[in-house]
């Protein structure tokens, strides 16, 4: 009786699961077929970023909608948190591509001592909205990113993923492995290879993590944030309710985490581990 109680619940929650899932591809096709127009015109990612930080608050470097800006930011720097709060070793970060500064100004404050890397324009943004006496703003292209200093973690928040060539993110990764002590790099990047989820020619998280591999570091931890089909269009709505959003969010996530981070994630989290031994 219970099982069959519990074989229906299940399927009623396919169902539901599977008709939000139908309709939300839907929706994504409609608003990937706009967003499209200007990422393929987007010869110059590098001319792109230099323009954004015009825009207001998070809206600089992630969606429109600041509640939902709001929710990303929060779940991002719980996740760092958990991941980083139970390291004693770790004391410095590099945060490649720090946008605004939102993430190194969180890690200061936590205690680690921070280097961020950014276009100059960014980083002017940065400076202004978020200082912090224990982080050090750079105006440098990762690309050209040179230290002497080597560093107990490198984040890569929504950074890697605009580099177009795999030769280029390849010497990137290589370089900043480099500038690993023994600690650890740590992803959160929409990797996607489906032109439906891809921002522009993109490259997908098995690749990027035998890459890592391949250099010597060992996958801790893969999984996923932000449900992308409730990202598609939470991201850029106009609900303006933060009770609403805080729900609606949670809800995604939720589904996500039941089915399949992995699959479900616009950002995909990789967490690799560089030992001192290796
Ligand atoms: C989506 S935003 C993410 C910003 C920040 N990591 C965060 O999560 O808030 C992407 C950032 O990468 C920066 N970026 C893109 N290409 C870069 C490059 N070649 N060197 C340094 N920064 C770059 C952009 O300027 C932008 O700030």
């Amino acid at each position: 009786m219970n099982l069959a109680r519990n074989f229906t619940r299940n399927t009623i929650f396919q169902v539901i699961f599977n008709s939000i899932f139908q309709v939300m591809v839907v929706l994504q096709t409609f608003i990937l077929s706009a967003a499209h127009h200007q990422v393929h015109n987007q010869n110059d990612v590098e001319q792109y970023w230099r323009k954004r930080p015009n825009c207001e608050g998070l809206s600089a470097v992630l969606w429109n909608n600041e509640l939902y800006n709001g929710c990303v930011d929060k779940l991002q720097k719980e996740l760092l948190m958990n991941i980083l709060g139970e390291r004693d070793n770790i004391k410095t970060v590099l945060d490649l591509g720090c946008g605004i500064g939102r993430l190194s100004k969180f890690l200061a404050q936590q205690g680690y001592s921070v280097t961020a890397v950014d276009f100059e324009e960014m980083i002017r943004k940065a400076k202004q909205l978020n200082p912090h006496q224990n982080v050090e703003y750079l105006e440098i292209r990762m690309q050209d990113f040179k230290s002497m200093t080597h560093y107990d973690c490198v984040l890569c928040s929504a950074v890697l993923y605009t580099i177009h060539s795999w030769n280029e993110l390849t010497k990137i990764i290589n370089k900043t492995v480099r500038h690993l002590g023994c600690g650890y790099y740590i992803l959160m990047e929409p990797f996607h290879t489906d032109p439906l989820l891809r921002r522009q020619p993109c490259f997908s998280i098995g690749e990027i993590t035998k890459f890592f591999e391949s250099l010597g570091l060992k996958v801790v931890k893969k999984s996923g944030i932000l449900f992308w089909p409730f990202r598609m269009v939470l991201a850029n709505s106009k609900i303006d309710s933060q009770r609403d959003m805080a729900s609606l969010f949670e809800a995604g996530e939720s589904i996500m985490r039941h089915f399949s981070p992995m699959l479900l994630s616009d950002y995909k989290v990789l967490i690799l581990a560089k030992s001192c031994s290796g």
